[in-house]
Order: structure tokens, then sequence, then C-alpha cells
């Protein structure tokens, strides 16, 4: 049975409230990417989750709130961590923060961790069904474990429809890439993940492969089928050319441009639509140059993993 995929009335949000109270899954809209939802203090919802997702492993996921309060119930906030959440929220940023006594996210949710990742999301619509909810929704992107991120809706029907309860279309993502993550569990926030929240102002965290801090942020994530060449100029025959900017390249051989105008933020909302696109007729992906500033941070973070094979 293939998920029914509705807009977002009402009558729909009630619906898919009543999914996530009987412990179902339902994907959402963020302003991000898709997301795959569940009741986070349902560990049975979360393990299907994980299943659905066909996660090598547990990974921790992040517990998306309406408002303060609710974050408040679940992670302390220092007043570093308090200030981003209010720079950021509602917005593309993840906090990582210590676990409050008082949390309802439960253990596996949080892959047994002493910290947790939370998120106001500003969508409107995955807004009205987290207060329609009343409680913290986990929610990792609602493509399988390893592939590109789903953009639209379609993109979830085509590759989990089947695996899960119902799917709200809410349109196309404004942003396109993942959250921002910061962890605020030392003195100075660390970036664990860039996103549209800018965060060039604090310091990267180390990603040991082994033992990643934001495990989600191993390479191999994002992976088309097709192999990717990056920051490529001049494409070689039978690849096709991701372009970049208002060059034309040589005739014909642009085959879908991330922003004629050089524009990042078109770039981003762009990205993972157009890598399913080439994917799914071509066997070599070239793409052009993206400047390493702002928004190009994390775009050229998730194609350096989308490239990268192991
Ligand atoms: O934009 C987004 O963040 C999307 C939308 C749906 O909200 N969600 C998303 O979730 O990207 P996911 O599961 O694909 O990525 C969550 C990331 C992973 O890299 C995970 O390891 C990290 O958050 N994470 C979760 N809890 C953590 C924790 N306590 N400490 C460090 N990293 C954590
Ligand atoms: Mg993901």
């Amino acid at each position: 049975m293939t998920a029914p995929l509705l807009e977002p009335t009402e009558e729909n949000i009630t619906r898919a409230v009543d999914v996530l109270r009987g412990g179902g899954l339902v994907a959402i809209p963020t302003e991000t990417v898709y997301g795959l939802a569940c009741d986070a203090a349902n560990p049975e919802a979360v393990a299907r989750l994980y299943e659905a997702k066909g996660r090598p492993s547990f990974n921790p996921l992040i517990a998306h709130v309406s408002r303060l309060q609710m974050a408040l119930g679940e992670g302390q906030f220092g007043a570093g961590a308090k200030a981003l959440a209010d720079a950021g929220w509602p917005g593309p940023l993840t906090l990582v923060v210590p676990l409050a006594q008082t949390h309802s996210v439960c253990d596996l949710a949080r892959a047994g961790l002493g910290s947790i990742a939370l998120r106001q999301p500003a969508h409107p619509v995955a807004a009205r069904l987290l207060e329609a909810f009343g409680k913290p929704l986990v929610a990792p992107s609602a493509n399988p474990s390893g592939k590109i991120s789903p953009t639209q809706a379609e993109h979830v029907a085509a590759d989990m429809g089947t695996r899960v309860d119902l799917i709200l279309d809410g349109g196309p993502c404004e942003i396109g890439l993942e959250s921002t993550i910061l962890s605020c569990l030392e003195e100075t926030p660390v970036v664990l993940r860039h996103g549209a929240f800018d965060a060039s102002e604090f310091t990267a965290g180390l990603q040991d492969e082994a033992q990643p801090l934001a495990p989600g942020g191993l390479s191999g994530h994002y992976a088309p089928n097709a192999t990717l060449r990056l920051n490529v100029a001049e494409p070689i025959s039978g690849d096709a050319y991701l372009g970049f900017g208002p060059v034309e390249g040589p005739q014909g051989r642009i085959s879908l441009n991330l922003s004629p105008a050089g524009d990042l933020v078109e770039a981003a909302a762009n990205l993972f639509s157009m890598l399913r696109q080439l994917d799914r007729s071509y066997a070599r992906i070239a793409v052009a140059p993206i400047p390493m500033t702002g928004l190009g941070l994390a775009i050229n973070d998730r194609l350096a993993r989308a490239a990268k094979r192991d």
C-alpha cells in the first residue's frame, strides 16, 4: 500500500495527529527538507521509523518543537544556547544541548545520549502539526538512509511511499538543505553541520569518521547512483553537467543549472531535486564550481559527501 499524499487542510492535519498518536509515521514538509516524523516519546514508533529509513545504526534524531517552552522541557539551555534559539528559531537551526530531567523524548530516539538535538521548524505545516500534536516529534530527513534528501512531497512518495502511513504535501522546501547543527555542550558553540543558519563565526567540530559528533555527518551520505565529479569547469562528453552561474558553457553541455544568476540560496533550494533528476538519466554527473562563501559552505559539504564512495 502506498501512503496517501494529502493537502495540509485542517482535516488532514487532524488525521496526521491521529496517525502519530497511534505510533505511525507521517512525512512532513519543513523549510529545510521533508522529515519523517513520529512521536518522540514512543520507542516503538521510533523503532519503526529507523526500520523505514533502513538506518544502519540508531543515529540520534532531531526532536522538533512548536515553541521554545516545549524545548525547555527537553533540554537544558544555558545563556549561549538560549541566545542562539532566540536568533535562529523558528528556522533552519538545530541546537544540541544537555538533556533536561523533565525530558519526554525516549532513549532510542537519542541513541541513549545524555544530550538532545532540538529544532523549531518555521514551515507553517510543520508548525501547525506540532502545535496540534502538543509534544515533540522526531524527524530525520524522509529518505532511505544514505540517499538524497527529499525537497518535494513527490520525492518522499517515490522513495518511501510504501514505508510511511501518510505524506503531508507542503510544496517544495524553501531552503532545500538540512538545518545547521550547533553543539552547545561546551563553552563555545561548535558547528556539527552547515546549513542556512549562518554559523561562520563558530569553529567546526572535528568530524572523526569513526566517532562522528553528528553521526549523520558521515561521508557517503546523500549519494546518487551516478558518479559525481566536483569543481568541473569543462565537462567531458557523456557527463551530465550541473551548472552554476551565468556561464553558458559549451553548447548543449549544461544539463541543468542550480542558479543561472549565481544565487547560492536558489542553488541550495535546487540542489537535491536537480541531483535526483540527473541521477535518473545519467551515469556520470559533473558539477560546476560553487563558491565557498555563505550557503556555499553547506552546498559544497553535501556535494563532497555525495561524491564520496565508501
Ligand atoms: O533540517 C533538518 O535538520 C531535517 C528536518 C527534517 O528537520 N532533519 C534532519 O535529520 O536532517 P537527520 O536525522 O537526517 O539528521 C540529524 C543529525 C544527524 O547528523 C545526527 O547525528 C545529529 O543530527 N544529532 C542528533 N542528535 C544529536 C546529538 N545529541 N549530538 C550530536 N548530533 C546529534
Ligand atoms: Mg538525513
